[in-house]
């Protein structure tokens, strides 16, 4: 699939989804530096531009005709800052929207901080690309959970044109690790020639080159320490110390062991303990700061998930760096995005049923063999649909209508089929007649937060 990033930055989500097998064919952003950056490590097809002008990159996003856009539009500050910065960002967020409204890929994918969800802009947004005919997965990720040694939630909504919301939730769910990723995982036990990893399945590939991308981490996986394992010198000071301060941010905690995750990365996170830091650490510290590694920018540029030989030297200052570093979105939890996406549209999965249609069939007087048939016959639509679902109901059925195999089954299997699936609308939009009910009136929930919580939808 092609794909254009909008506000690029240094390329962290780009970088993400080329691993996963995207082809990016355009990207943007109006900051020479990070287009210097991105250029750097990842080809010349990056420019700038400001994205607030619509007129002149919405044509030129309709010629690319991407199957996928990607962005995060910079809203760090929703409702932190000024009143200002905070029409900028939205602004901004609506250009987004516009553009993907313009150009109208078959999928977008937008990052954000979670904040942003409870914004008028993202409302406006939302709203946008709802008529521009996109279902929407919008989930909370904990960036952890997909192979990243730090603790980074943000929202991330995923559109297809034609879907029906939360298309995507069960497969962004399974795509999490049962267990986060350690700081002590990236920089401990990585081999310079490869990793094991214990294949999930019999028969898959279990050796992974230190080059190419790890398979999602979880708690199955295996990393022993390689006989000749020998921690790069750069790092060996983190891993005497076995802990590292990294600036808190709302006076929470500053040091951290390495078995856990580091928290979110932000430009300020590799910067010393002040000396007010110092005399009254936070109570929690597992050692006092004096004792804990402050992390390199090579080393924070890892923890971000960029790969060890990622050119920053366009960025120029050291202090551009952080920033560039900081924006980026994770390149691991961006290749996690992709491969679910990839994996949908090649119909190699279909959305998991919801937890109670079972119990509402049989309120509805089902037997448990005929709830156990009715479930077995939506999941095998789906399949048949291709892992398709669709806003409109009506259209569900005419696409079934026309796949071949369906074509082909017993009249009596089509006429299951089709009632199972009718079945389910049915049960889905009880589901959401009753939250819509129940919503708080002022703002959006999330369909559910994803690797985050047991509450998923
Ligand atoms: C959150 S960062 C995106 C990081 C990127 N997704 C990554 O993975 O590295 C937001 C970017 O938007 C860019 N930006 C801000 N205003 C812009 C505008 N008007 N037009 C284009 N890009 C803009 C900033 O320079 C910044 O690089």
């Amino acid at each position: 699939m092609r794909a254009v990033e909008l506000f690029c930055g240094a390329g962290g989500m780009s970088l993400g989804l080329r691993r996963a097998g995207f082809e990016l064919v355009q990207a943007y952003d109006a900051w020479d530096r990070a287009v210097d950056v991105y250029r750097a490590n990842l080809g010349p097809h990056a420019r700038e531009a400001d994205l607030k002008d619509i007129f002149s990159i919405g044509p030129e996003l309709a010629r690319l005709a991407p199957d996928l856009i990607c962005g995060g539009p910079p809203c760090q500050d929703f409702s932190a800052a000024g009143r200002r910065e905070e029409r900028e960002n939205a602004a901004l967020t609506r250009a987004f929207a516009m553009l993907v409204a313009v150009a109208r890929p078959r999928w977008f994918v937008m990052e954000n901080v979670t904040r942003a969800l409870n914004s008028d802009a993202w409302r406006e947004a939302r709203a946008m690309l709802v008529r521009a005919g996109y279902g929407l997965t919008e989930c909370k990720l904990d960036a952890s959970l997909y192979g990243v040694a730090q603790r980074r939630r943000r929202l991330i909504v995923i559109g297809r044109l034609g879907e029906a919301d939360g298309f995507l939730q069960s497969a962004i769910r399974n795509a999490a690790s049962e267990t986060a990723m350690t700081v002590r995982d990236l920089f401990g036990d990585r081999s310079p020639e490869a990793i094991y990893v214990h294949p999930r399945m019999p028969g898959k590939k279990g050796l992974w080159s230190a080059d190419e991308p790890a398979p999602t981490m979880r708690s199955s996986s295996r990393r022993p320490i390689p006989a000749d394992y020998e921690p790069h010198p750069d790092d060996a000071p983190l891993l005497e110390k076995g802990a590292f301060f990294t600036r808190p941010l709302h006076g929470g905690r500053g040091v951290r062991v390495l078995d856990e995750p580091a928290p979110a990365i932000v430009r300020t996170s590799r910067e010393r303990p002040r000396a007010s830091y110092m005399t009254e650490p936070h109570p929690n510290d597992p050692v006092h700061p004096a004792d804990a590694a402050v992390l390199t920018q090579a080393q924070v540029s890892r923890i971000q998930g960029f790969p060890p030989g990622w050119d920053w030297s366009p960025g120029r200052t050291k202090r551009d760096i952080d920033q560039l570093i900081a924006n980026a979105v994770p390149p691991p939890l961006a290749e996690a995005i992709g491969r679910v996406i990839l994996a949908r549209e090649a119909g190699e999965t279909i959305p998991a049923l919801e937890g109670r249609f079972g119990q509402w069939l049989r309120r509805r007087g089902l037997s448990p063999q005929s709830v156990r048939n009715a479930k077995t016959r939506v999941n095998r639509a789906r399949r048949l649909l291709a892992g398709r679902t669709f806003a409109d109901p009506a259209m569900e059925i005419a696409a079934l209508e026309r796949v071949g195999e369906f074509l082909s089954l017993p009249v009596k299997t089509q006429s299951d089929l089709r009632s199972a699936l009718r079945l389910y609308r049915e049960w889905l939009e009880e589901k959401a007649e009753r939250s819509a009910r129940n919503a708080p009136k002022t703002a959006p929930e999330p369909i559910g937060e994803t690797g985050m919580s047991a509450a998923a939808a």
